[in-house]
């Protein structure tokens, strides 16, 4: 036996034993383990009545309000329709939501114009009209004037991103992104509406307005 031989075995027995497994063998249930703490035997608490089951898109069929919510499409084609009515409620969260995720670049009017595009980032399209022939805006799209892209379309984009948009996906629920498109087709109705279209109220305001 070599003379250095028992002592590199002690000196391996030392270290081992401040080689400590305490984070991995922690105490803990196994999913479904029965256990004592909680009154109905379970280890695990029961799941809330709010949870949605998502199904795995690999294994599972998929229904179509699942594919019309989580991903804007209805028919392999982008949404035409929101996938829940749209009432007021909706529209303020929407308008709020759009106020804080998306004016910076598209302008609290969806003009484009927003503070760090004056500020040098790429102007990204107005959500009405036609789109100026110049700027940076490099990414294609099929639509000339957003008033013609589909509620599915904006889906996508907040969702995935497009060109120098990055996506929003990780920042803004599901519920929230649908609340945001909405929250932009009254922008866009806005800025095309006649004064015969508005309530009596708004009219009566309108006309001290300019008065
Ligand atoms: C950091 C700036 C920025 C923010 C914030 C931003 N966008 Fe954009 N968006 C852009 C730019 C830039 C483009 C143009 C991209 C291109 O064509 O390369 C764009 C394009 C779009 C388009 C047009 C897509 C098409 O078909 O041409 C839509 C719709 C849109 N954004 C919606 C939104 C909504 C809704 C929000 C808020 C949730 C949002 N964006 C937040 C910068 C931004």
């Amino acid at each position: 036996m070599r003379p250095w031989f028992p002592l590199m075995t002690a000196c391996l027995a030392v270290l081992s034993t401040g080689c400590r497994q305490d984070m991995y063998d922690q105490p803990r249930y196994e999913p479904q383990e029965a256990s004592k703490f909680f009154t109905d035997g379970k280890s695990d608490r029961p799941i809330l009545p709010s949870v949605v089951h998502r199904p795995d898109p690999k294994t599972e069929p998929r229904d179509e309000l699942y594919d019309h919510y989580n991903l804007g499409i209805v028919d392999g084609e982008p949404a035409e329709t929101f996938p829940f009515p749209i009432d007021r409620t909706v529209l303020d969260r929407g308008r709020q939501r759009y106020q804080i995720y998306c004016t910076p670049c598209h302008g609290e009017r969806g003009d484009g114009q927003g503070m760090i595009v004056k500020r040098g980032f790429s102007p990204p399209p107005p959500f009405y009209g036609e789109r100026p022939p110049t700027g940076k805006s490099p990414a294609a799209t099929i639509y000339a004037d957003l008033r013609e892209a589909p509620v599915g379309h904006f889906f996508e984009v907040i969702t995935k991103g497009h060109g120098a948009m990055y996506s929003y996906a990780s920042r803004i629920g599901v519920r929230d992104r649908w609340s945001i498109i909405a929250y932009v087709r009254a922008l866009q109705l806005s800025r095309y509406a006649t004064e015969s279209e508005l309530p009596q109220q708004d009219r009566d305001q309108l006309s001290k307005v300019s008065r």
